[in-house]
Order: C-alpha cells, then sequence, then structure tokens
C-alpha cells in the first residue's frame, strides 16, 4: 500500500459520510455581510418559519469583512439618492440597473445605523472640523442622532472596523437563534423542484469538519456566496502564495450554483482589477481620499494630470470626463504609463501626510501616523506586516501602487453577477421587474450583495441592506405561494455519491502510486487550480497580457475550459479540506468561464484598465450600450448570450 508522503493534520474523509437531511421555509446560503442582513431581517416578517442560514467557513470572520475594514463605502446620509445612482452608472461606464441602485440608496443608511447602535465605532467630525475616532467619536452620539461622520469622499465614511464582521455576525445570530446556522458547510450545488418547472427546491453541501453530507428542501433560497478569487493566477508567487485582495472563501458560488440551475446572468464580462499596494493588496482609497495622496510614476509626475491623461479621459467621455474619474479608468492611466516605461508607479504618501500635518501638534501628528498603520492593520494587516518587512515608513518612503489580478464581484467597484427582477413600482420598466424583489429568474431562487449583477458599489453596508431587503420579498413570495410543496429530482444516494465522488476517486485510486499527489487516475486540486489560472492568465486577459485578450485568443481559451470540464470530474480529495477545494475548483471553472463567454460576446472594450479586446479596442455605444445576459440551460446544457435592453431612469 503507498504510503502517503506525510501525515495530514487534516480530517480525513471516508467513502460514506452520514447524511443529515433537513427541510425548511427560507434557506440562506452564505454567512458575508448580505447573508447577515437576510438572517437578521427575516423573522421580523416571517417569525413562525423555519429559516436556516449555511456559511462554508465561521460567520464571525468569514467573507470580504472577515479582516475588519476601515470605512464604510456606502453611507448616502445628506446627499440626494439620485446623486448616489449617478455616481454608480458614472463608475460603471454607463450600463447599470438604476432601479436596484436606488432601492439599495434608499435603505442602505438604516442598515449604517444598525451597525453603529450594535456597537461599531464610527469616526466624527467636531463643531470646529476636527476628526474623532474610537471612544471619543462615540461620545459625540450617533448618526441616527444627528452627529456628523467623518467623511472622506462623498459616500464613504470611517469607522474604528477591526472587529465589524463579529458585530454583524452577532446580530445575525442573536436575531435568527443559533440553532438555525450551520457554519463550516459547504454547499455545492442546488436542485431543482421535481415537479414545478424552473423553481428552486434545495441545495446539497458537506460538512468540512466531519464526514457528514446535508441535503436541504426549502421554499425559497437566498444564494449570497460572494464573488470570486483565484480564477486568474494572482500576482503573489512562491512565498507569498495564498495572498490576494478577494477573500479566500469566495469561489464564485454564488454565479456558479445560480447558473447551473438555469439563473439568467448580466454582465459577467465585468470585472474588478483593483490598483492595491504592491503585493500587500493594501487599499487605496483611504490614501487617496483621507490622506489627499497622489499617485506618481517612475519620473516623478502626477502623472493623473497630465495633458496625456487628459486626452486619453476625453476618449470615454461622458465617464472619462466626469469629475471623479471612473476606477477602471483609472486603473488604465496607470496602465497606460507603466507600459509606456514611466513606472513604478508610487502612491506619495510622503508629501501627503507632510502636507496633513502642517496644520497639527506634534500629538495630532502621531496620530495622524498611526491612522496610517491603522488602516491597513483593520483590513489588511498583511500589508502593515509587509511595510515593517520593508522597513518601511510611510512619511518617509514612498509605496508601489499596482493593479492586481482580476476578480469578479458585484458589490464594490464591479457589477457582474445575476439579473434579478427590481422593485414592484411605477417608475421601473417592466422588463426590470417580473417577480418579487431580487429574485433570480429562476422561481423561489434569490441573491444580493456581491450575486446582484449591474449594480455595483454597494460596499459593506449595501449589501448587508441588499440581504435586508431581499429576504423580505422571500418572506412574501412564501405568503404568494403558500401551497409550494418542494420535492427533489434526484435521491438521497445520488446526491451523497455526487458530493462524495471526489473522495471516492481517491480511495479507489490512491494505492496505485507511491507519491499521493501524482496519480494517473486523477488530479489533486492545487494542480487543477494551476492549470486553470495559468491558462486564463495567458489568454483571457490576465495580467501577464496586461489585460489584453481577443476573439482569437478567447476562442483559445474555451477550448481548455472543455478539456478543464472533463478532467474536473477527476478531481480527488483525500481529506475534507481537498474535498472543499474539489469543489471550489468546480465552481471557480464555471464562473471564470462564463466571465469568459461574455468578454466573447460583448465586442468592445467598455472598461479599459479593467481588460481590453484587442480586437474591438474603444467603446461601441450603437451597438454595445446595453446589458448582455447569458443562461446555461439546465435540460440541454447549452450556454446563450443576449442583449438586453438598458432603461436610463435617472436622469444626468
Ligand atoms: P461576503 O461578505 O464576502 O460573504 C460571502 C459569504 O459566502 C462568506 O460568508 C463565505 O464564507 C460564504 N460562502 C462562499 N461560498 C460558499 C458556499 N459554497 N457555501 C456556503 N457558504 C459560502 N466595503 C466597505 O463598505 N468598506 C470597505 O472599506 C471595504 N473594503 C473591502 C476590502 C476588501 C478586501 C473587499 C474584498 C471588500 C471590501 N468591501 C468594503 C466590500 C464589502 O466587503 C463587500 O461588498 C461585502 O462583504 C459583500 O457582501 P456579500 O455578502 O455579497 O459577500
Ligand atoms: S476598499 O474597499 O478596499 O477600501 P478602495 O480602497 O478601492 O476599496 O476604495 C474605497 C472607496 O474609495 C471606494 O468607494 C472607492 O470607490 C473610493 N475610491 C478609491 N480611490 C478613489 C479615487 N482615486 N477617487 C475617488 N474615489 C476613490
Amino acid at each position: 500500500m503507498a504510503i502517503p508522503s506525510k501525515p495530514t493534520a487534516e480530517l480525513l474523509a471516508t467513502r460514506d459520510p452520514e447524511v443529515e437531511e433537513r427541510e425548511v421555509d427560507i434557506l440562506i446560503v452564505g454567512g458575508g455581510m448580505a447573508a447577515c442582513g437576510s438572517a437578521f431581517e427575516a423573522k421580523k416578517w416571517a417569525p413562525d418559519k423555519k429559516i436556516l442560514l449555511v456559511d462554508k467557513a465561521a460567520m464571525e470572520r468569514s467573507g470580504a469583512v472577515a479582516q475588519g475594514l476601515s470605512a464604510i463605502n456606502t453611507y448616502i446620509g445628506e446627499n440626494p439618492i439620485e446623486d448616489y445612482v449617478r455616481m454608480v452608472r458614472n463608475d460603471l461606464m454607463g450600463i447599470v440597473r438604476e432601479d436596484l441602485i436606488y432601492d439599495l440608496g434608499r435603505h442602505v443608511d438604516d442598515s449604517v445605523h444598525l451597525f453603529e447602535e450594535w456597537g461599531l465605532p464610527m469616526w466624527k467630525k467636531t463643531a470646529e472640523g476636527k476628526n474623532l475616532d474610537g471612544a471619543k467619536g462615540q461620545e459625540m452620539g450617533t448618526l441616527k442622532e444627528g452627529a456628523t461622520p467623518v467623511r472622506t469622499g462623498k459616500w464613504q465614511i470611517m469607522i474604528n472596523g477591526e472587529s465589524y464582521k463579529c458585530i454583524v455576525a452577532e446580530a445575525a445570530k442573536k436575531a435568527l437563534g443559533e440553532e438555525n446556522i450551520l457554519e463550516r458547510v459547504f454547499i455545492v450545488k442546488l436542485l431543482l423542484d421535481a415537479n414545478k418547472e424552473n423553481t428552486v427546491a434545495g441545495a446539497v453541501g458537506f460538512s468540512v469538519r466531519e464526514n457528514k453530507v446535508y441535503i436541504i428542501k426549502c421554499k425559497t433560497m437566498m444564494v449570497a456566496c460572494g464573488g470570486a478569487v483565484n480564477i486568474y493566477m494572482p500576482r503573489a508567487q512562491g512565498e507569498g502564495k495564498g495572498r490576494a485582495w478577494y477573500p479566500v472563501w469566495n469561489s464564485g458560488s454564488t454565479y456558479t450554483m445560480c447558473a447551473q440551475v438555469g439563473a439568467e446572468l448580466t454582465m459577467m464580462e465585468n470585472r474588478f482589477t483593483p490598483a492595491r499596494f504592491k503585493d500587500g493588496y493594501g487599499p487605496v482609497g483611504a490614501w487617496f481620499l483621507l490622506f489627499k495622496a497622489k499617485t506618481l510614476n517612475g519620473l516623478g509626475e502626477n502623472f493623473a494630470a497630465s495633458d496625456f491623461a487628459k486626452s486619453e479621459l476625453e476618449k470615454y467621455k461622458p465617464y472619462g470626463t466626469a469629475a471623479v474619474t471612473p476606477t477602471c479608468l483609472r486603473n488604465h492611466l496607470m496602465l497606460a504609463e507603466m507600459k509606456a516605461g514611466r513606472g513604478p508607479i508610487l502612491m506619495d504618501t510622503v508629501t501627503a501626510l507632510a502636507d496633513l500635518s502642517k496644520t497639527m501638534d506634534k500629538k495630532e501628528m502621531k496620530h495622524l501616523e498611526s491612522e496610517a498603520w491603522e488602516d491597513f492593520l483593520d483590513m489588511t494587516c498583511g500589508q502593515a506586516n509587509l511595510w515593517c518587512a520593508q522597513d518601511c515608513e510611510p512619511e518617509k518612503k514612498n509605496s508601489e501602487v499596482m493593479p492586481t489580478e482580476p476578480y469578479l464581484l458585484g458589490s464594490h467597484s464591479g457589477c457582474c453577477g445575476i439579473w434579478v427582477s427590481g422593485p414592484d413600482e411605477d417608475w421601473v420598466p417592466d422588463s426590470y421587474k417580473w417577480k418579487d424583489n431580487r429574485m433570480t429568474t429562476v422561481n423561489g431562487l434569490f441573491t444580493s450583495g456581491d450575486g446582484v449583477g449591474a449594480s455595483g458599489h454597494k460596499f459593506s453596508s449595501g449589501s448587508h441592506a441588499e440581504g435586508r431587503m431581499a429576504v423580505k420579498a422571500q418572506c412574501q413570495y412564501l405568503r404568494d405561494n403558500a401551497d409550494l410543496a418542494p420535492a427533489l429530482k434526484e435521491s438521497t444516494q445520488e446526491l451523497v455519491d455526487l458530493a462524495y465522488a471526489p473522495v471516492r476517486l481517491f480511495l479507489d485510486n490512491y494505492e496505485y502510486t507511491t507519491a499521493v499527489d501524482i496519480n494517473p487516475n486523477y488530479v489533486k486540486p492545487d494542480g487543477f487550480a494551476m492549470r486553470l489560472m495559468k491558462a486564463t492568465n495567458e489568454y483571457g486577459a490576465g495580467w501577464s497580457t496586461f489585460y489584453m485578450t481577443s476573439g482569437s485568443t478567447l476562442r483559445v481559451l474555451m477550448d481548455l475550459f472543455k478539456v478543464m470540464h472533463e478532467d474536473s470530474e477527476k478531481l480527488a480529495a483525500g481529506d475534507l479540506h481537498e474535498l472543499m477545494r474539489c469543489w471550489e475548483m468546480k465552481h471557480r471553472l464555471w464562473t471564470v468561464e462564463a466571465h469568459c463567454r461574455h468578454i466573447l460576446f460583448r465586442e468592445e472594450s467598455r472598461y479599459p484598465g479593467f481588460y481590453y479586446r484587442g480586437d474591438f479596442m474603444g467603446q461601441n455605444d450603437a451597438e454595445w450600450f446595453c446589458f448582455t445576459n447569458s443562461k446555461y440551460d439546465p435540460a440541454t446544457g447549452e450556454w446563450t448570450c443576449k442583449k438586453e435592453d438598458y432603461h436610463k431612469i435617472i436622469p444626468d
């Protein structure tokens, strides 16, 4: 018998797991900001219903807010909601669902007020214009009572947010009841109803802590598993492997699982390629907005203000010439400098801190310096570690900024996701509202946060608010469909076989070789990940080509995807951790394929700086000022892509 090359601390997977079957009214899949919003709100509207939340990780520290945040990026406050819609529309180059964005804008502040009530410290402005944070900020009263937040930009407010997720998860758990929450259970597949066409009826998943499969029937489901990371080769390699800007949990489950049961996707070509502090992935927002820092090219020039930048932005008017340059175009300018040999791009932290300190005494100056560190310690502590490792004092040394590998998400500065019904109001065009608010094109299947397409810039607060809005609509759906009796098409055995296929494959074959990871009969998820990420990086507009691709290049990738689909059936898992990795890879493959199919379909370069179609450079409003939607047909296995009309609701 082959002896595994090293002892493993992971829980070994057994051939026949225990099975637990459940039946609930509402199933919430995910435990991030949106799901926590749903969990908090659900019982208010359906106190007598059975509700279950399932997170693949521990809610206290799962999802994008796991490490904490130092700002809440969506707080409407004194601003007109219409301006919020205009900002999102401009940042995303014109094509967005204004009904969804407006709807979110009118609810988001309520979630922010709740966060403060639950104990999240928000910074406040004094009457003299000074910033107070932590306990001092709390003494100024709450935002709901009228205290003034510290705004960095028009929409962002500063918080002391290291424990943000713990606070939000605690409230969700209290509202729903711990007994209605399963943590460390990974949902792998959604299940359609056996009797009702195009209707969701349940899901199957497994525990990553014990050999157990869960089969859960439900009348309505919320899928809020965030976006997708590690679908492109990360820049962090070798000893830096494993670091990425986007959180490790989010492996495309939202898009994959919903697409597989036939939910229509929208704007899947859109991606977020954030500019971040190089190698540590530290966020730039606070530096640009709070510290008023500028980025410099390798010649020490403020390139974003150059004549070249102006003429480049002119090409993308009205978006490029707006007061705030869209996120993708900020990248575009940076990439232009790098490609012209005028790199590296540096965040001028030295000048920014020196300018701010001009009006400060010694104590205030010290506080400012600690704020610079805390910005990272609150949400990306690895960046602070890197500064230490590199002997970087930001007041003395500038730091390099670089566009990262691409991520897919729908709640930050990107807008890929699922096509959902909007609010049922007179001002919402008919093609935007066909069922309950935030319901996908599959009956009973809802989404929120990163799941909802064509409406970015919700951020943490907006995702929470959207989770609340969506679950309220789900409760209405339950009332309107009182006769629902979910029935699954698959037998219990078939579902167990499906979830545990990678384990069985491993157990059947691992004795054939002496090196447990090398085997002609299976592939381990680590190797599969490398193959997928190499292919997307080289052909799918990853960083290796400066985010450039073309129709011919994408068609090569489509062929590679075909083989990868075949090989994904050969993913093998020796332990429960690897079983999760296998399923994550399957989800990533589907998600990134959907992304590339959309890039292939949209024959223009709508988001320069995020990606380019070399064969269709520039925007082509005449043909492509529309949504691009795609659908996978679970009955035939065919994908189709189509154009969907855009409607302007909020005037310029
Ligand atoms: P998430 O909060 O990411 O939650 C996804 C959840 O799904 C997780 O609980 C995960 O464990 C679970 N999950 C995934 N797959 C499965 C599966 N198959 N089965 C079961 N569960 C699953 N917003 C701000 O307001 N201010 C900021 O400063 C800010 N900074 C950010 C920094 C970073 C690095 C990132 C990535 C985001 C930041 N955001 C910020 C945005 C904000 O965090 C997101 O908009 C928000 O968290 C999205 O909520 P969500 O519920 O859709 O996803
Ligand atoms: S974070 O979520 O990791 O903090 P990021 O640093 O990109 O993200 O941005 C935080 C907020 O600042 C977002 O609302 C983003 O749109 C905004 N922002 C970042 N950089 C700029 C900039 N140069 N100009 C205007 N807004 C910006």
